[in-house]
């Protein structure tokens, strides 16, 4: 049994930068460390930061003053910083810098008058973040139905940004309506290339092998996409950890490709391949 894995799998850029410089700061800070929100969508990695000390809070209420708070990858609204500043608490902030160009983009035009479009979903971690930098006015907007049900103006000007994680083609689809209706428009196209281009890479390798394997978390949207794709072509198994495998399932097989989600991390995914190969 041999198993080929994607070409890209797994962590993107900006999750492994943020899981590395969060863990540097709870091996220095144990005691009095927080995330705010949960660091990463993979119960696993959440329990391995916590058995080091890591506290996860949802509020920035819950955090004493002069500890220390993580900012994850999706980034947070302004106001949390300025909390922060307030009540004596060490930012670590980790989020994607791909984030926070959006978040200046939308800070600087909103400043200067326009409003703020995003392109995205209203309760992605991400999208609140980036509407708290525009005092929570942003438009929202998530498909081509939401233009029928929201007020714009032509006599305004308008600033569009999208969701680092959206789907391309939806993304074009809503500039080309929006230009049909608004004369002073900006539009920003800040989709990263990571979610698609993982999604290439497993359809790629889905053509090529005899079934595959997803590892990722069942409330991982990018992995439960990824699960799709793959099923278009090869029986495939979507798993968290290697437990969830069983040899009578594989037996059939002799070339098994493996994908991950964007939020698992590289140790699990080792863990399949040595438990793959070892049948
Ligand atoms: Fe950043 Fe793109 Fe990942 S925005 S967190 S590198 S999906």
């Amino acid at each position: 049994m041999k198993v080929k894995i994607a070409k890209n799998a797994g962590f993107c850029f900006g999750v492994k930068r943020a899981m590395k410089m969060a863990w540097d700061e709870v091996e220095q800070h144990s005691d009095n460390i927080y995330a705010l929100g949960p660091i990463i969508h993979n119960k696993q990695a959440v329990s391995k930061y916590e058995e080091k000390g890591l506290k996860t809070v949802e509020e920035i209420e819950n955090i004493p003053s002069q500890n220390h708070m993580i900012i994850r990858s999706h980034g947070v609204s302004e106001e949390i910083y300025t909390t922060a500043k307030n009540k004596d608490i060490n930012v670590v902030d980790t989020t994607c810098p791909f984030v926070k160009k959006i978040h200046y983009i939308v800070r600087d035009n909103y400043n200067q008058g326009y409003n703020i479009i995003v392109i995205g979903d209203k309760n992605h971690p991400e999208v609140i973040g980036i509407n708290g930098w525009c005092n929570n006015s942003a438009i929202i907007i998530k498909n081509i139905e939401d233009l029928n049900s929201i007020e714009l103006d032509s006599s305004y000007k308008y600033c569009v940004v999208a969701q680092t994680t959206i789907n391309l083609d939806l993304y074009k689809n809503i500039v080309e309506q929006l230009s049909l209706k608004l004369n002073d428009i900006i539009f920003n196209n800040t989709i990263c290339s990571a979610t698609k281009v993982r999604q290439e890479a497993a359809k790629e390798l889905s053509n090529e092998v005899d079934c595959m394997i997803v590892v990722g978390g069942k409330h991982s949207s990018n992995t439960q996409k990824l699960v799709q794709i793959c099923k278009e072509y090869v029986p495939t198994f979507a798993i968290e950890t290697c437990d969830e495998l069983a040899i009578e399932d594989l037996k059939s097989y002799s070339l098994i490709g493996l994908t991950a989600g964007a939020s698992t991390p590289d140790w699990i995914i080792k863990e399949v391949i040595d438990f793959v190969e070892s049948l």
